[in-house]
């Protein structure tokens, strides 16, 4: 999982190619590389850790005429040198940088073994490189030898190649692993998305899967797997995709928290206009037609989703809810007339791909909720939701997810047209303001707390529960501290068992369904020795609760109170002194299985 940029003919071209790094780090950030070619002489720098150790490597010169980056997420391989990108082939013939993953590298590595070829590094991308090496000697042609390895390889890969002996060309193929093309006067960009060119070029070509292109300094053309030429078809990203920009806060994470509210409004505005909802009719009968909706969603989406069919339920739709990289094997349609809804910030998460492909397969149709115009997801499916909540910095997501709910608020409420919703969620944007401008400091206050904690606990019930799983969530992933959610009635059946003097326990109590309930799993912890943070809303609130908020309609917990457990993280993440906004190991969008 990893990002990928090359260029020809473009002036400062190590400049372009090394923001363009840093625009992709979303992807993966443990080693980067890069291969500049000038005077006849590929020149290949490579790094471990983040791209500015990589640039602390490079030349002050920036005259370049073409070259090709790459920042890299291991999956084969521990992030070191040698398995750094740009790889060179065997007898250093062909260099490429590659995104995805060959799930039958080994094979074709034994294979080459045999045949007399060794190996720098462990990654499957070099055994990419080598292959098609290989193929090179036997055929002249090098789209030939490219489609020759191609049809050898089994997985996903987005590559851009160069020849050492055509240094005056770029080469490009791709398979289930996003490429877009940048036609610029007198230069061209390829990257793994729109954010490193739209700068430069507005005029984007999306590869399509099994294509190849060949990129000279004035020109592209595109070929199938046959070599028969394909013509370009431009496609329009949304210029919101350059706003990468911090405004002068220290960290995306809280930046993104603080946009909630707006983010919430715009959503208001984009679905509900002048007293009616505005969502494609299309997609709404082919909601009301459907018996089951099935959402596929990973992560925070995946939670998101846990909302989602709440919702559906309620208004009279059976409704399931699966982790894709699990629906993946075991697919299923329930019902007579399923109708599939994908979860996915990003658009690109290759287990959702992956699992749009049975559903196309089986002639079910799909809805994508999505913050990412023109993604793999957004075209794949039948119909888009848009969230339209600017760019998403932060590994960690936080806007997005409420962004996601409130789209699916808004969208089951449409089904009844019930337009109170409209008025509950003003009254989230307020509660979520009144976070921000009173309570943070009290949550700083917990996050300080408890931030040399081993272990962290949350309880909620109903709805409250469906937001434990993503308060966890959140603080596992930027804290590092071991957390779990408990459904409050499922703690007499193991978990208590964790619970001992000291053990942090925070406790939703917002749901007024199971409000009573949760009091007495409250009772249960306390006699454990725990020590329990209550967040609470008002008419359910009791004498000693932490954080109390005024009341708010039950089912929409994930968008008034979420920035409540977005700011805990953060600041536990931040008194920690850790990476708030690129966390270990993780990476903003997952394009591997
Ligand atoms: C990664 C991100 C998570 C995200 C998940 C699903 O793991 O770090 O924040 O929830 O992918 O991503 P998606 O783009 O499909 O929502």
């Amino acid at each position: 999982m990893c990002g990928i940029v090359g260029g020809i003919g473009k002036e400062h071209l190590k400049d372009v190619l090394i923001g363009g790094l840093k625009d992709l780090d979303y992807r993966g950030y443990d080693s980067a590389g890069i291969a500049l070619v000038n005077e006849s002489k590929i020149n290949l720098y490579r790094a471990v850790g983040t791209i500015s150790h990589l640039e602390e490597k490079l030349p002050q010169e920036d005259d370049y005429f073409m070259g090709i980056a790459h920042t890299r997420w291991a999956t084969h391989g521990v992030p070191s040198v040698k398995n750094c990108h740009p790889v060179a082939s065997y007898n250093k013939k062909v260099y490429l940088v590659h995104n995805g993953v060959i799930e039958n590298y080994l094979e074709l590595k034994s294979s080459l073994l045999k045949s007399g070829y060794s190996f720098r590094g462990d990654t499957d991308s070099e055994v990419v490189a080598t292959l098609i090496e290989k193929y090179s000697k036997s055929y002249k042609n090098r789209l030939k030898a490219i489609t020759k390895a191609m049809n050898a390889l089994v997985g996903s890969f987005a590559l851009i190649i160069i020849f050492e002996d055509d240094l005056n060309t770029l080469y490009t193929a791709k398979r289930s692993s996003p490429m877009i093309l940048g036609e610029g006067d007198g230069f061209n960009l390829i990257a793994s998305d729109a954010v490193p060119i739209i700068k430069y070029t507005d005029k984007l070509i999306e590869l399509n899967d099994d294509q190849l292109a060949v990129v000279k300094k004035d020109s592209i053309n595109i070929y199938d797997m046959d070599l028969d030429e394909v013509s370009k078809i431009y496609t329009h990203k949304d210029p919101e995709l350059l706003q990468k920009d911090l405004n002068g806060y220290p960290h995306f994470m809280l930046k993104e928290i603080e946009e909630i509210e707006s983010v919430v409004r715009k959503l208001m505005l984009t679905y509900y206009q002048e007293g009616s909802f505005t969502f494609d009719e299309e997609m709404i009968k082919a909601i009301k037609r459907a018996d089951h909706i099935i959402f596929i969603a990973c992560g925070t989406s995946y939670h998101a989703s846990l909302v989602g069919a709440r919702y559906f339920r309620h208004v009279g739709k059976e409704a399931s809810v699966y982790i894709a990289s699990e629906w993946a094997f075991y697919p299923v349609f329930p019902g007579r007339r399923p109708l599939v809804i994908m979860l996915s910030q990003s658009g690109e998460t290759a287990d959702l791909i992956h699992c749009l492909k049975t559903v196309t397969e089986n002639d079910v149709r799909s809805i994508v909720v999505t913050n990412t115009k023109g993604s793999t997801l957004e075209r794949g499916c039948d119909f888009s939701i848009l969230l339209n909540a600017g760019l998403e910095v932060s590994v960690a997501s936080t806007k997005a997810y409420v962004a996601q709910v409130t789209a699916l608020a808004l969208l089951t409420n449409t089904l009844q047209n019930r337009r109170k919703i409209v008025k509950d969620l003003d009254k989230c944007c307020q509660i979520i303001s009144y976070i921000r401008n009173n309570v943070k400091e009290r949550i700083e206050e917990m996050a300080n707390e408890l931030k040399d904690k081993k272990d962290v606990f949350f309880l909620g019930r109903g709805y409250d529960y469906d937001f434990s799983l993503e308060a966890s969530l959140k603080l596992k992933e930027i804290s590092y501290i071991h957390s779990e959610a408990i459904a409050g009635g499922e703690l007499k059946h193991g978990p208590i068992a964790l619970i001992e003097k000291g053990t942090p326990v925070i406790v939703f109590v917002t749901d007024d369904v199971t409000a009573s309930s949760m009091r007495g799993n409250i009772q249960e912890v306390k006699a454990r020795g725990a020590d329990v943070y209550v967040i609470s809303t008002k008419s359910l609130s009791q004498e000693g609760d932490f954080i109390v908020i005024e009341d708010y309609d039950r089912y929409l917990s994930s968008v008034a109170i979420s920035s409540i457990a977005f700011y805990f993280a953060y600041y536990v993440s931040l008194f920690k002194g850790l990476n708030v906004d690129k966390p270990r190991n993780l990476a903003k969008a997952v394009t591997v299985e």
